[in-house]
């Protein structure tokens, strides 16, 4: 089948620092990969060329075996590509809702230019809603973004990215800095995403990864170090060195 996603070769150099260095991986439909390595060695920087943020230097990118390599992100993002917005990107002083809303909105408004409905709000408003219920905000709806808790907030990431209804979904450390009731929470809710969806994540922590991924890439300097499953991954001897920075 064909992956969701494929690199071939990618590289992306800032300067003399070679942050993605040929790095080929294919993440088959539905998987739930988690991308793991030591700090720096170019995890966030391989999300930004999948997503569009950054041009590769060189390599090619595969969305369901379409060429996106030089795609710009607005148009990836159309085609399925989702990923948690930063939470200082949504708007502070509105509620929870109203920013779903919004994302909601973004996503349907070509459609809209078409069918100019009279319940459209009200249809936006269920949406919303319904992606609120399914990261148990629901409950927190007309509460400004501003006072709710940082777990509360990687929660209301999670409704936001799937409000964009994406196909294949990256996440940069959901869990990063949470409290373990958060993140057991957090992964939870990673875990219900529907399997219509594939999940990259890149994540630190091995008991997430463990309890999550189906499969774990290695990332060290750039390069693919290891590809497999997590028991494996976890009794890697060359693995632990990276990580205890021998290497
Ligand atoms: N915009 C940039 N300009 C210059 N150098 C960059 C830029 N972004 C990343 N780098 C460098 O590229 C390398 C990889 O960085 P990247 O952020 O991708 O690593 P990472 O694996 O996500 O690390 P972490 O676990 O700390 O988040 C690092 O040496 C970093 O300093
Ligand atoms: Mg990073």
């Amino acid at each position: 089948m064909t992956p969701a996603i494929e690199t071939v070769a990618l590289s992306r150099s800032f300067g003399g620092v070679h942050a993605v260095d040929g790095a080929s991986l294919r993440v088959p439909a539905g998987q739930r990969r988690a991308i793991i390595g030591p700090n720096g060695a170019g995890k966030t920087t391989f999300f930004n060329c999948l997503t569009g943020v950054l041009r590769p230097t060189s390599g090619r990118i595969l969305l369901f075996g379409a060429d996106v390599t030089r795609m710009p992100e607005y148009r990836r993002a159309r085609l399925g590509v989702g990923r948690t917005y930063q939470i200082s990107n949504v708007f502070l002083g509105l509620t929870v809702l109203e920013n779903v809303a919004l994302a909601v909105h973004g996503t349907s408004r070509l459609k809209w230019m078409v069918h100019r409905s009279v319940d459209r709000l009200s249809d936006t408003r269920e949406q919303a809603l319904g992606e609120l219920d399914k990261v148990g905000l629901a409950h927190r709806r007309d509460v400004v973004v501003r006072a709710l808790s940082y777990g509360e907030r990687r929660q209301l990431e999670l409704a936001l990215a799937m409000a964009s209804r994406p196909r294949v979904l990256l996440l940069d450390e959901p869990t990063a800095g949470l409290a373990p009731a958060e993140r057991q929470r957090v992964s939870e809710l990673i875990a219900d995403i529907p399997r219509a969806v594939t999940v990259i994540l890149i994540e630190h922590d091995m008991s997430v990864v463990m309890g999550l991924a189906d499969e774990v890439t290695v990332l060290h300097r750039g390069k693919v170090m290891l590809d497999g499953p997590p028991e494996v991954i976890q009794g890697n001897a060359e693995v632990r060195e990276v990580y205890l920075g021998r290497r």
